[in-house]
């Protein structure tokens, strides 16, 4: 049978509630490469509560993989730069050194990664794989390891998990194999996890089950996720709030019954399809959009969804739309006309045609991508 030794909520150390997990502040990642420098993540600030689901979405190159990477200290070291803050459990982790970020790989933020394959090594049998760190962090001895990583496979669904602990990850299913995954970021009861589209390539009925389980081991051990997907029906019923990226930048951002109900960018309406509904069926695939995205390397001069977007005026093409408050508490949108008779914010500086109140002038200045307040032209 399964042996003993589980890792549970009764063995964390005990964590001051009171302040946040994590406080990502005006964080930046920029590729140097032969095209030019290429801004992956343009200012994106955000924080999260311990036991928080915070769900990231955007389309294809938006930029999530870069940030979920740059948040836990997994870029290439050279040809990138990142600026901005990292603040985990009160202390900052951006650009920490190797010895501080390995010490936190695992033992306090695990991530899954996007492809499974890619990402466990397949020469090395996936019993070893999960134990070896709880050996290096946790002190076990060889076997408490092993005895931990066995109940650590029956707690992801791997049946038979004595016999699968010697398994290479090639003679795993490809759900088998995301399991084994979750098992390792769990191993050694991290207080964050970062879920990158974590049933890419696996059938619906398996990707229920994965999302099903992480969903009930965070609750389980408090443990806070940050759930990126580019899935509809995974946002709408597994997070607390949710982010929406566009080229690098947080475009609308609120709690997920908010999101749903009282959307104000048009990106996020045609990111999550003209009638979005909290009670969409699970997993419907979000539409896709008109257009591309826009080239990283050469970011329009105004909102990047401008050249898409059909209530684009011209002031879209010229200026980069403040991300500001909207009237739902922790609500933000990034739009200068936006959704549901809103008045969006005020432009930087402005041409107004007399008597009209309307917008006439394309603005030159460049805003910036803070928090601001006030009222522009409503879009009709
Ligand atoms: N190592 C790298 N060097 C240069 N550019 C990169 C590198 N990694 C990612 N990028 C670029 O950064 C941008 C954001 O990529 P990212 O992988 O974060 O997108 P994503 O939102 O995760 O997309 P998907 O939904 O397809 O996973 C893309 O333009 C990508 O080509
Ligand atoms: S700022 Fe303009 S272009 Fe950008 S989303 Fe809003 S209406 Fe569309
Ligand atoms: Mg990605």
């Amino acid at each position: 049978m399964t042996p003993t030794k589980a890792v549970s909520t009764h063995e964390f150390s005990p964590v001051d509630d009171s302040t946040s997990l994590l406080e990502v502040t005006d964080l930046h990642t920029t590729f140097h490469t032969p095209r030019g420098e290429l801004r992956a993540v343009n200012g994106v600030s955000f924080s999260l509560a311990r036991g928080e689901t915070l769900g990231i979405v955007g389309e294809s190159g938006s930029g999530k993989t870069v940030l979920s990477r740059t948040i836990m200290g997994l870029l290439p070291r050279e040809g990138v730069s990142v600026d901005g803050s990292v603040v985990f459990e009160g202390q900052e982790i951006l650009n920490a050194a190797p010895k501080v970020l390995r010490a936190l790989w695992g033992a306090r933020v695990s991530m899954v990664f996007q492809d499974p394959m890619t990402s466990l090594n397949p020469v090395m049998r996936i019993g070893r794989q999960i134990a070896e760190p709880l050996r290096l962090h946790l002190d076990m001895d060889r076997k408490e390891a092993k005895a931990t990583t066995i109940s650590l496979l029956a707690q992801v669904g791997i049946p038979s998990p004595e016999e699968r602990y010697g398994a290479y990850p090639g003679q795993l299913s490809g759900g088998m194999r995301q399991r084994v995954m979750i098992a390792i970021a769990l191993a050694c009861a991290p207080r964050l996890l970062l879920a990158d589209e974590p049933t890419t390539g696996l059938d619906v009925t398996v990707q229920a089950q994965i999302l099903d389980l992480l969903s009930s081991l965070q609750e389980e051990r408090n443990m806070a996720m940050v759930l990126v997907t580019h899935d509809l029906g995974v946002v709408a019923t597994r997070t607390d709030r949710i982010i929406v990226m566009y080229a690098g930048h947080v475009v609308e951002q609120a709690p997920t019954a908010t999101l749903f109900s009282a959307m104000a960018m048009p990106y996020t309406e045609a990111l999550l399809g003209s009638t979005p509904r909290i009670a969409n069926p699970s997993h419907t695939r979000l539409t896709s959009i008109e257009g591309r995205p826009p080239d990283l390397t050469s970011l329009p001069k105004g909102c990047p969804f401008a050249p898409r977007c059909h209530y684009a005026q011209d002031i879209c093409h010229n200026s980069i739309p403040p991300l500001v408050p909207a009237d739902e508490p922790d609500h933000f949108y990034a739009c200068w006309f936006p959704l549901g008779g809103r008045t969006g914010p005020t432009p930087p500086a402005t041409t107004v045609a007399p008597g009209t109140g309307s917008v006439l002038t394309p603005l030159t200045s460049e805003s910036t991508n803070g928090v601001g307040s006030g009222a522009a032209e409503t879009r009709t």
